[in-house]
């Protein structure tokens, strides 16, 4: 294929540094789900090599053997620096936190915390499919509050999807994808502060998932749900896993407000336990000393999604993507090219692109697809051809 890159060290860019043959050597789902005559842009893995203090401090545990049972402690204050220096938030308190193996496990552990069997769990759809799956695990019911037309939270639907939720006075969680997935969706303070107070009146209780948020464009700011007033009983997931692309280096952080503080220390002591020593070492130093590294990577981003935007008008007008402020997905809206609810299966069938389908995040997502834009242009300018080439 022409025009992939050759691995080129380019300006510092992450997303520039890895030529296509060297990522077909790697052996995780992204690159061993298909064939290699398939280009995937579909899980949410990215085409970049380890941040340097990272490969570091791995690397120097595993020459140590320290490759016990994990230990608290430097985790969540490399967070809490992080925190304060990104975001503005010095709210961050280190003993409100539990380690958990990894967000979804942790997403399952807070939902477990403020609801009983059978309880309802409301999600933002279309949004990240294993919202649906792990709540299902977890032995609670999903309620779905449809994101508007704009892509943001309809604080209406939401009022009103909290009433049914405590229906007969039962409790309720609702799980807030913060940053969005699959969207980009990037929430206010004004946003976040309407979703605390609608949850304090209807007494739902909030699990904010912000595993995405490092990832936000360079001209904008992520806001922590618990750094906004009303939030004192919310929960929160973070992880350095996205910004580093850490999957396979598992670990997460859940982070208590004050009033939720007596829940998280229920938190059994089996499931923190079971967090990854090595995973947490590799966290610690992309949150302490990687922030450089993501710098480059954010410019990447910025760069990949107004490329995606031009592309797709040029290319593919008919498929409408509003390239939101966070992540490094993109959702896109294929209705106009009549493909069906699932053009993922046409664009693999007949392009040979490995996109997430749309029908799998829920109501809303027929007829759409999230691409993956955390590869080089020269991979997405190849993908949209081919998805071109395949409806033409
Ligand atoms: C919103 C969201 N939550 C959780 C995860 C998975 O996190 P983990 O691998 O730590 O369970 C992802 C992965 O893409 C995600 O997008």
């Amino acid at each position: 294929m022409g025009g992939v890159p050759q691995g080129s060290r380019d300006g510092g860019n992450p997303l520039r540094q890895l030529s296509l043959d060297q990522l077909r050597r790697r052996t995780s789902h992204k690159w061993r789900e298909y064939p290699d005559d398939v280009l995937p842009l579909f899980v949410a893995e990215m085409d970049v090599p380890l941040a340097e203090p990272v490969t570091r401090a791995i690397t120097e545990a595993v020459a140590l053997g320290d490759t016990g049972y994990v230990a608290g402690g430097a985790y969540p204050r490399a967070l809490a620096e992080f925190a304060r220096t990104r975001w503005g938030w010095d709210g961050l308190a280190v003993d409100r936190t539990a380690l958990m193996p990894d967000v979804m496990h942790g997403v399952v552990e807070a939902v477990r915390l403020v609801t009983g069997p059978g309880d309802a769990v409301v999600v933002n759809c279309p949004v990240y499919p294993p919202f649906y799956t792990f709540v299902a695990h977890a032995g609670r019911r999903i309620l779905e509050a449809p994101l508007g037309a704009d892509l943001r939270l309809d604080l209406d639907r939401l009022r009103d999807v909290f009433r049914q939720a405590r229906v007969g006075g039962r409790a309720a969680a609702y799980l807030l994808c913060s940053p969005h997935n699959p969207t980009g969706t990037l929430h206010t303070a004004d946003e976040l502060a309407a979703v605390a107070e609608l949850a304090g009146r209807y007494g739902v209780r909030v699990v904010a998932d912000e595993i995405h948020a490092p990832v936000v464009a360079r001209d904008a700011r992520f806001v922590p749900y618990l750094s906004v007033p009303g939030t004192e009983d919310g929960l929160s997931l973070m992880s350095a896993s996205k910004g580093w692309n850490l999957a396979a280096l598992r670990g997460a952080l859940a982070l208590a407000g004050p009033a939720a503080a007596a829940d998280l220390a229920r938190v059994p002591f089996e499931v923190s336990e079971s967090t990854s020593h090595l995973g947490v070492i590799a966290q610690t130093a992309a949150y302490r000393d990687g922030g450089r590294w993501l710098d480059a990577l954010l410019s990447g981003l910025d760069d990949n999604r107004r490329l995606l935007a031009e592309l797709l008008a040029e290319h593919l007008p008919a498929i409408r993507y509003r390239p939101g402020q966070a992540t490094y997905l993109a959702w896109l809206d294929c209705r106009a090219l009549g493909l069906g609810d699932d053009p993922a299966a046409v664009f693999l069938d007949r392009g040979r692109v490995a996109l997430n389908p749309g029908p799998t995040f829920g109501t809303g997502g027929a007829g759409h697809v999230r691409l993956n834009l955390a590869t080089a242009p020269e991979i997405i300018t190849e993908a949209v051809r081919r998805m071109a080439a395949a409806v033409t």
